[in-house]
């Protein structure tokens, strides 16, 4: 059961549901109305809070995609790799970057550095959930956070273990014994 394997909530849905809908708001007023920007999804972690994310931002923005690989169980290795491109050019756009998690900061590090070189008007990270503990990028600070969280592996709401668990709407620690049993 899934249940079972739940150690604590950390956050709740309507938690993540208020704080999301405050973070849509900050970024509409953070932009005008005829700024061109694009919503930068780094897959697969972004991609559900992304989803609420974009219905809480009342501004024309694109949407676009980019797939990167970086992670392998439960330590960031930091090589960044990129299995999935942006499908548009984002020169001289307005780019807002939305992730999961920074936790090491390595992934947005080669990220900024890649799409600096496409030339965009900016450059801005959203992201739901920071570790600043494990921060081993000290230059890389998000524009808009969610929650700042302890030291603790989590699941759900978009996270992974082992591909599976994005699906719940809440974000999670798991109980020791599922990394144990694999
Ligand atoms: P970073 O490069 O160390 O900042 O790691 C970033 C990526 O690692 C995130 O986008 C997540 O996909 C993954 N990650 C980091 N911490 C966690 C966690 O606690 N649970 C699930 N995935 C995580
Ligand atoms: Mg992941």
């Amino acid at each position: 059961m899934l249940e079972n394997m739940i150690e604590e909530i950390l956050i709740d849905e309507k938690t993540l549901k208020n704080r999301v809908k405050e973070l849509g708001e900050s970024i509409t007023a953070a932009y005008d109305e005829d700024d061109d920007i694009v919503l930068v999804c780094i897959l697969r972690g972004g991609f559900i809070f992304m989803a609420d994310l974009a219905r809480q931002v009342k501004l024309p923005v694109a949407c676009d995609f980019m797939d990167v690989t970086s992670y392998e169980g439960t330590t960031s290795t930091g090589n960044v790799r990129i299995i999935k491109d942006l499908e548009e050019s984002i020169e001289g756009k307005h780019v807002i970057l939305v992730e999961d998690i920074i936790d090491t900061g390595l992934t947005l590090k080669h990220v900024i550095s890649m799409l600096e070189t496409r030339k965009p008007k900016s450059i801005k990270v959203c992201t739901l959930l920071d570790k600043p503990a494990r921060r081993s990028v000290k230059e890389v600070e998000a524009d808009w956070n969610g929650f700042e969280i302890p030291n603790k592996f989590v699941i759900g709401y978009g996270l992974d273990y082992d591909e599976k668990y994005r699906n719940l709407p809440y974000i999670f620690v798991p109980k020791p014994e599922l990394y144990e049993d694999n």
